[in-house]
C-alpha cells in the first residue's frame, strides 16, 4: 500500500461498519487486553473526568472508572448498549462530531480513530472537550496497518472484477501526517511512536475478516462470499500464519500525547 492509498482513505467514503458484540467479543478481545499499555501513558488519577473516544464494548472504560469519572461515546449503539450494560455511563456520539465543551481532563482512545476519516473533525472535537492544558492520548492503526491484510483482499476482489481500492473504511496516517494536524489545532505533541506490533489471532483469519472487514465483504455478492472469504484466507496463510498455526495479524500503531496548549 502506498502513503498516497493510505492518506486517500481519510477522505473516501466507504460502507459504515455494523458491530456484531458477540462477534466482537469472540474475535477481538485481544483489541482492549492490547491496549492496556495506553493506560500508563494517560496516566490517569482520581479525580480527574476523562473522555474514552470509541468506547466500544467499554473494557478499557471500565478500567478507567476504577480510577477516575468516565464518559464512554461510540457511534455503534451496539457497543454503546454493550458498554452500558457493565453500569457505564457511555452514549451513542460520533467521534466526528463530539459535542462536549471545555470538560475534560484528558481524552483517551484506543483503537477506534482508524475508523474515522475524517481526521481535522475529531481532532477539533477533542480540542473543544479537553480543560486548558488538557491531555489527548490515543492508539490507533499507523502507516502501513494491516497491509498484508488488505493487499490480499484487494487482490482477491480485483480477481472477481471488483475494485477495492476505494473500499478500505480505516485511516491509518504517518506520523509527521498526524502530529501536523494536532500541532495545526493547538496540540504539542509529548510523545509518539510508531511501531510494529504483530498480533495474534485467536483463529484463522476468517474471524478478523468478518469482524472487521465488512467494507470488503459487503462488496462481493452473498453466494461468492464463503469463497472469497476463502480465497482471501489462503492467500494470507503463507504470508501471516506461522508453523505453529498462529495467525498473525500485522498490526501498526501509532500511539502518542499530546497536551493543548493555552
Ligand atoms: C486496528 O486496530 O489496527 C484495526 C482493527 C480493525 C481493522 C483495522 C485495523
Amino acid at each position: 500500500m502506498s502513503e498516497k492509498n493510505d492518506k486517500q482513505n481519510a477522505s473516501s467514503s466507504p460502507q459504515s461498519q455494523q458491530w456484531s458484540p458477540e462477534s466482537y467479543q469472540k474475535n477481538a478481545a485481544f483489541v482492549a487486553e492490547l491496549g492496556l499499555p495506553l493506560l500508563d501513558l494517560l496516566r490517569p488519577v482520581p479525580g480527574e473526568r476523562i473522555l474514552d473516544l470509541g468506547c466500544g464494548d467499554g473494557v478499557l472504560t471500565e478500567k478507567l472508572a476504577k480510577i477516575c469519572e468516565v464518559v464512554g461515546v461510540d457511534a455503534s449503539p451496539e457497543q454503546v448498549q454493550g458498554a452500558q450494560a457493565f453500569g457505564l455511563n457511555a452514549q451513542v456520539m460520533s467521534g466526528e462530531a463530539l459535542t462536549f465543551d471545555q470538560e475534560f481532563d484528558a481524552v483517551f482512545s484506543n483503537a477506534a480513530l482508524h475508523w474515522m476519516l475524517n481526521p481535522d473533525s475529531v481532532i477539533r472535537g477533542v480540542r473543544q472537550a479537553l480543560k486548558p492544558q488538557g491531555r489527548f492520548v490515543a492508539e490507533f492503526g499507523g502507516f502501513g496497518n494491516v497491509a498484508a491484510i488488505r493487499e490480499a483482499l484487494e487482490r482477491e476482489l480485483g480477481r472477481r472484477g471488483i475494485d477495492g481500492a476505494g473500499l478500505s473504511p480505516w485511516y491509518f496516517p504517518a506520523p509527521d501526517e498526524y502530529r501536523g494536524r494536532l500541532e495545526a489545532e493547538g496540540f504539542a505533541v509529548e510523545d509518539m511512536e510508531l511501531f510494529d506490533r504483530p498480533t495474534p489471532l485467536p483463529g484463522d483469519v476468517t474471524g478478523w475478516l468478518q469482524t472487521f472487514g465488512e467494507s470488503y465483504l459487503s462488496a462481493v455478492p452473498d453466494e461468492e462470499r464463503d469463497d472469497f472469504l476463502t480465497a482471501v484466507r489462503e492467500a494470507l496463510r503463507p504470508v501471516i500464519c506461522g508453523e505453529d498455526g498462529v495467525w498473525m495479524a500485522d498490526y501498526v500503531r501509532l500511539r502518542f500525547a499530546a497536551r493543548l496548549q493555552a
